[in-house]
């Protein structure tokens, strides 16, 4: 079996310190949950074949990863991070070479320190190397007891006596297997602990019985390796996260007037010289391009922005495309299916879903248009309405190129307005129109000479 590296990733934890019904593993960080990164990390430093040991609520993390490149295994009980690999054992039977043990629940490693870590693994010829980390409070981490360049064990922090305490290098976790070396030993793992589980820990000191080398890499930022156990430190990673990410874009070309008000997914992706002003959202799976702006306000999920585009203030866009040189908003809601071709204008306190809207159509002003395919050049006036939903269905409204839509129209679907015609203002249009003419539906207007006087006398 020759498929590339591999690596068991742990998540089969419950997260008590989490308070949650959702397994800690799910819970987001920047719109991916956590579980993303540590697979993210592994699959990027090279390893190919990635076994994810799940046991609380496996289903739904299972589900959350439909990858096909992911093997789950079951770990029925939570006996320990030892057992937890024991699990995997199985899985593994075969495989020689490096094994990488990583934890689902470190989600600000970065792939480079895994390489880092592997190489300096495979060139020491250790049976195993800990990625440690100096930490400045080192509460509740295993901590590292060394002879030089040699770990001689890892004690856990209600396992250490007050001296092993005041050590502040710590155990991330995270650690490269000689994989023949390691499921052989972790048949001899006990319990013998004052949690009662499977230390993987205690691997460390078997080497060490065993005549093997042991081998750790010190990171140099220790916040990489901490481990999320409760929602503080989720906060603390988002935080984290959310200016990594940032960081990144602006390096990338992108202008951010206030970066610490701005939120982006992970995936999120931004062309050059595009400009985010303060307290902007961009979720999920969404692209803006390059020239952009997008004001203050502006919340964006899954939706493609061409170069360009202006959005303003307020405005709320979901699965939809905005073509190039379009300006949207202020308060303008575009939600899903809404698809603008290039150079519209959809103004302040419009409404619009399931639209196609050919080039250089506008509606500037509150407006609604719902299931509509409209052409190129059609304007519509303030006040314009697609009555698209009749109590049971919805029907389709088509407005064919260069139609002009006066004020406060309303088109009752289904219906067609044909080609460069012109509805007149405050009509209601219940039938087709057909192309080059002008439809008019209003009651003809009365006027009554002197009627005001007359009221005013009388009172
Ligand atoms: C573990 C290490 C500790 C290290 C710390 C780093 C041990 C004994 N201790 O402690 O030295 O400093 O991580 O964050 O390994 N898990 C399972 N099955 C189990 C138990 C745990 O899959 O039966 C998973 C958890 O879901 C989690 C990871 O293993 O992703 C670590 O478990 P956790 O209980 O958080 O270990 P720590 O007490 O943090
Ligand atoms: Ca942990």
């Amino acid at each position: 079996m020759n498929k590339g590296l591999a690596a068991v990733i742990l998540a089969a934890g419950k997260g008590t310190r989490m308070k949650s019904a959702l397994p800690k593993v799910l819970h987001p960080i920047c719109g991916q949950p956590m579980l993303y990164y540590p697979l993210e990390a592994a699959r990027m430093a090279g390893f190919k074949q990635l076994k994810v040991v799940v046991g609380h609520r496996s289903e739904q993390v299972i589900e959350a990863f439909p990858d096909e490149d992911l093997t789950w295994i079951k770990q029925t009980e939570q006996l320990g991070t030892g057992h937890a690999l024991m699990c995997a054992a199985d899985s593994l039977r075969g495989y020689s070479g490096s094994l990488l043990l990583h934890c689902g629940d470190v989600p600000l490693l970065k792939p480079e320190t895994l390489q880092q870590l592997q190489s300096y693994h495979s060139q020491q010829q250790a049976a195993v190397t800990v990625l440690t980390a100096q930490m400045p409070n080192p509460h509740g981490y295993g901590r590292i007891i060394r002879d030089g360049e040699q770990i001689l064990e890892i004690i856990e922090e209600k396992d250490a006596s007050e001296e092993q305490r005041q050590v502040t290098e710590i155990n991330a976790g995270t650690y490269l297997f000689d994989s023949d070396f390691v499921l052989s030993a972790l048949k001899g793992l006990n319990k013998n602990n004052s949690q009662g589980e499977y230390y993987l820990t205690d691997i460390v000191a078997a080497a060490v019985a065993a005549g093997k080398k042991t081998r750790a890499l010190c990171v140099e930022d220790p916040t990489e390796v901490m481990g999320i156990n409760d929602r503080c430190q989720l906060a603390e990673a988002e935080v984290l996260m959310r200016w990594k990410i940032n960081a990144d874009l602006m390096f990338g070309g992108v202008s951010m007037i206030d970066p610490t008000t701005v939120y982006i997914d992970s995936g999120v992706e931004i062309g050059a010289d595009t400009t985010l002003h303060p307290n902007v959202q961009l979720r999920g799976k969404t692209s803006i391009g390059k020239n952009c702006i997008v004001e203050t306000g502006v919340v964006v999920v899954d939706s493609q922005v061409a170069d360009r585009s202006h959005l303003k203030a307020g405005s709320a866009i979901e699965e939809s495309r905005i073509g190039p040189d379009c300006k949207v908003g202020p308060m303008a809601h575009l939600r899903p299916g809404t698809v603008l071709s290039g150079n519209n204008k959809i103004g302040n306190f419009v409404e619009t879903k399931k639209i196609q809207m050919g080039e250089k159509a506008q509606a500037s002003h509150l407006t609604y248009l719902g299931d509509a395919e409209i052409g190129r050049n059609v304007n519509f006036g303030c006040g314009t309405i697609t009555c698209n939903y009749d109590g049971v269905n919805k029907h389709k409204t088509i407005v064919e190129d260069d139609v002009f839509v006066g004020s406060d129209c309303q088109l009752v679907a289904p219906v067609k307005i044909g080609r460069n015609s012109l509805l007149a203002a405050g009509s209601t249009i219940t039938k087709d129109v057909p192309p080059d003419s002008l439809a008019l539906s209003r009651t003809e207007q009365k006027v009554i000479d002197g009627w005001r006087l007359r009221k005013q006398k009388k009172s």
